[in-house]
């Protein structure tokens, strides 16, 4: 009889069977499938449309559904049902027969996938919080153990003006610490039970929908049943919590990649996350950093594809919105293994303080001091940058730095420089000077780290 044979005479085509059929990927949403109705069986009982006995015996045969579901023994692969709904209850018509065919009362599909995804995202959004978490520390604890490594920092790729390595890894901190908060902005939104809402216009059975809510651990139900069932917003912003967050870690590798460079040779990595060529015996590729950058692609993706899915969908429920399992389970499976990797990477990050020293001196990254100090000596800013920037392309034609040259050179430029400039022009006195809240300075970098050890 299956789903809904009533009122058809002839059986699916095998190519309709699959493009519509679900149960292949959706087999993942089976033990909150299984806890929906167990919530399910309890309301319609309550509701009067089973004895308190039916309800127990349909509870057992549920929870044993649940404990074979969560030991993998669910056989889906030679099932020939549609989709996890149909399996589940297929399964416990299959054990208790005419009983189990009372359960799908009251209920459709749509608010039954509507839940079951809802639950599986919360589940997820929960444990990739922990991923957030790890890579936050890592990053923390790398900061620590190189507390004193100044390196230079860039605009346009263009070395600009040194700063603390710490202060780097904190940077990539407080957008984690954003990623997290989106997160829990999620979670908060999407806290909505849509059971009882039936296929689009609710139900007639006497439902308490936030004794549904409770028992699946939501905290109130959807208050429109057009929109609970058609609803996949959640879906949508999981995607771009997942998308934004991904971005963030492949600007972080993109940035690991060039420090490991041969030309920067700022970091090393670990063996464990690297890869060698099968050609040049000499490589050790950064392979975890670019797939961080690569698999972004996959994962904007998915939420591209979701919302060219959802756009133009009439309320309520469309069979298009089965596409939207696919790609965000494919998105949170890669977005966890990235959270992870990325922190085992940075964990094994090594640093060369003496090369990275060397280049933070180099480019005249202590220009902008030379013009500060000039502003000091009363000039304006603007004329102490054109000095300054006359000074380096006499420096640059020498090939010196800019503290190399003598002081009389520097005072054919202004005579407003003295011997004191030296000490300025220093990387540590340059770095430290910045100590600004929010700076790269020893105080205010040394103290978030600080901060940031509590936290962790
Ligand atoms: N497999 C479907 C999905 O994932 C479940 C809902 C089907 N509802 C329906 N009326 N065809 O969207």
């Amino acid at each position: 009889m299956g789903l809904w044979g009533g009122r058809f005479q002839q059986g699916s085509s095998n190519m309709f069977r699959q493009v519509n059929d679900s149960l292949p990927f959706d087999k993942v949403l089976a033990s909150q499938d299984i806890r929906g109705s167990i919530v399910w069986s309890r309301a319609i009982a309550k509701a009067g449309v089973m004895g308190a006995n039916e309800q127990q015996l349909l509870e057992f045969a549920l929870n044993e559904l649940l404990e074979k579901a969560e030991s993998g023994e669910l056989d889906f692969d030679n099932s020939s049902e549609e989709d996890i709904h149909s399996f589940i209850e297929a399964a416990l018509i299959d054990k208790l027969g005419d009983l189990g065919r009372k359960l799908h009362t009251g209920r459709s599909r749509n608010d039954q996938v509507a839940t079951d995804f809802r639950l599986w995202c919360k589940e997820h959004l929960q444990s990739l919080k922990q991923d957030l978490l790890g890579v936050k520390k890592s990053l923390v604890q790398s900061a620590d153990k190189h507390r004193q490594v100044i390196l230079p920092g860039y605009t346009h790729l263009q070395r600009a003006q040194p700063v603390r390595y710490p202060h780097w890894c904190l940077a990539y901190v407080e957008m984690i610490k954003r990623d997290i908060s989106r997160v829990d902005d999620l979670l908060v939104r999407m806290d909505q039970s849509p059971l009882g809402c039936g296929a689009l216009a609710g139900t007639v059975y006497d439902i308490d929908r936030q004794k549904i809510a409770d028992e699946l651990g939501f905290a109130s139900p959807c208050l429109n049943s057009l929109d609970a069932v058609s609803d996949r917003d959640y879906v949508l912003e999981l995607l771009f919590c997942a998308s934004t967050s991904m971005m963030h870690l492949s600007r972080m590798a993109e940035d690991l990649i060039f420090f490991n460079s041969g030309e920067a040779g700022f970091i090393s990595l670990g063996d464990a996350v690297t890869s060698g060529s099968s050609l040049m015996p000499q490589k050790k590729n950064p392979d975890a950093l670019e797939l961080l950058r690569g698999k972004c692609g996959r994962i904007f993706g998915a939420l591209q594809g979701l919302f060219v899915t959802m756009k133009g969908l009439p309320l309520a429920y469309n069979k298009d919105m089965q596409e939207d399992k696919e790609g965000a389970f494919d998105a949170v499976n890669q977005w966890h293994i990235c959270l992870c990797i990325a922190a085992e990477v940075v964990d094994t990050i090594e640093l060369d303080a003496q090369r990275c020293a060397q280049a933070a001196k180099q480019g005249y990254a202590n220009a902008t001091e030379m013009a500060d100090y000039l502003v000091s000596k009363g000039i304006p800013f603007r004329t102490a940058h054109d000095i300054s920037g006359q000074i380096v392309l006499c420096a640059i034609e020498q090939n010196k730095a800019i503290e190399e040259l003598t002081l009389a050179e520097l005072q054919t430029f202004s005579a407003k420089i003295d011997n004191d400039v030296y000490a300025v022009l220093e990387l540590e006195y340059l770095v430290d000077k910045r100590s600004i809240l929010g700076g790269t300075g020893a105080k205010p970098v040394f103290d978030a780290l600080d901060a940031a050890l509590k936290e962790i």
